[in-house]
């Protein structure tokens, strides 16, 4: 059953504004468990999402949930199992070569680790120089301008362009990550955790960086995150993912102050707080992280659940993702 796409009321509308789209999206790895005998991971199960222009969608989930899989899926980077992903209302799979090439160009990806996707001997110019000749896009006089306007965008200076990834701290990297992914004029961003790896005195300036962007270019963001706190500065509307499948989906202000999935909520109860040193963690707190118990009927959270009116009920059928008014989606039977 292939649930209706999570999107804004703009959306649904019809009105044009929606960009990147998945419908159905379905990801399984085959692999050899101990006895040799083959084993499925249903790494991402039935996503629908749309992302909007000029928004920010977040994705949010504990590891190992799906959503890097979703991200490359949406990419193009890795065909799904089952499902569609369309661009400006073009399927992925039927584009032609050159539909793809322009595809490849407008949706770009930010990763979580800056250094990692960053050529060690090559200068940041040299980097990005490369950049706007493989796509044509500047020569010459013109290209060294284009690379100081870049730099400049993202809030480093000419001098930049002479250093080599080492030279620069992790916060700056990302900037130069950043850097690389709009020299090529995307309209969508996909940013794989872009901040985790920062201290967090520096994730705030990045996330600034990125929704001044967003204001400037008029970007498109889908955000990934492990927990709601990071994205509650940047994102319009956000997607909860649990093993696999999207749980619930609203605007962000909607989600923040009245979370509907259990499992929402234990993200939201799980946002660092001030703690007495002296005070233990409570049990719900000591909950998060483990893995999702794998299930084969119900609903996926039954084993970690505390919902109140949490019964037999759950774990006897998937629970379908419902939408509870406009723009709000949940899937739960208890909430
Ligand atoms: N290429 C692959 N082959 C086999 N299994 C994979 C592959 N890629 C991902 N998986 C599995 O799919 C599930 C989802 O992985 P994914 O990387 O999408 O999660 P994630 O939400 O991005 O996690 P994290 O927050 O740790 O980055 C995991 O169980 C993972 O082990
Ligand atoms: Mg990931």
């Amino acid at each position: 059953m292939i649930d209706e796409p999570v999107g804004g009321r703009a959306a649904s509308e019809g009105n044009g504004g929606v960009l990147l789209e998945a419908e159905g999206l379905a990801r399984h790895y085959a692999s050899r468990g101990p006895w040799g005998a083959e084993r499925i991971t249903a790494a991402v199960e039935d996503v629908s999402l749309r992302i909007l222009r000029g928004e920010t969608l977040a994705l949010v989930g504990e590891s190992g949930c799906g959503k890097s899989t979703t991200a490359r899926l949406l990419m193009g980077l890795e065909p799904p199992t089952s499902g569609t992903v369309r661009y400006r209302g073009r399927d992925l799979g039927s584009m032609s070569r050159t539909e793809l090439l322009e595809f490849r160009r407008r949706v770009q990806l930010v990763f979580q680790d800056p250094f990692g996707s960053l050529n060690p001997r090559m200068t940041v110019g040299g980097m990005l120089g490369e950049v706007l000749s493989v796509h044509a896009l500047a020569a010459g006089e013109e290209r060294g301008r284009r690379i100081t306007e870049l730099l400049g965008l993202v809030g480093l200076g000419p001098e930049a362009a002479e250093r080599y990834p080492h030279e620069f701290s992790g916060g700056q990297r990302q900037r130069i990550g950043i850097a690389r992914a709009l020299a090529v004029e995307p309209d969508v961003i996909v940013a794989d955790e872009p901040v985790s790896a920062l201290d967090v005195s520096i994730q705030a300036q990045v996330l600034n960086l990125l929704a001044d962007l967003q204001e400037r270019l008029g970007l498109s963001y889908l955000f990934i995150a492990h927990d709601l706190a990071v994205v509650r500065q940047v994102a319009d509307r956000v997607a909860v993912m649990y093993a696999g499948r999207i749980v619930e989906a609203s605007d962000a202000d909607t989600l923040y102050h009245q979370p509907l999935h259990p499992y929402t909520r234990s993200l939201l109860a799980a946002v660092p707080r001030p703690r007495p040193p002296s005070e233990k963690p409570r049990a719900t707190e000591l909950r998060e992280g483990a893995d999702p118990p794998k299930r084969a009927t119900g609903c996926a959270y039954f084993g970690r659940c505390r919902h109140p009116a949490r019964d037999e009920e759950c774990s006897l059928a998937l629970p379908l993702l419902e939408e509870r008014s406009p723009g709000r989606w949940v899937r739960c039977i208890k909430t």
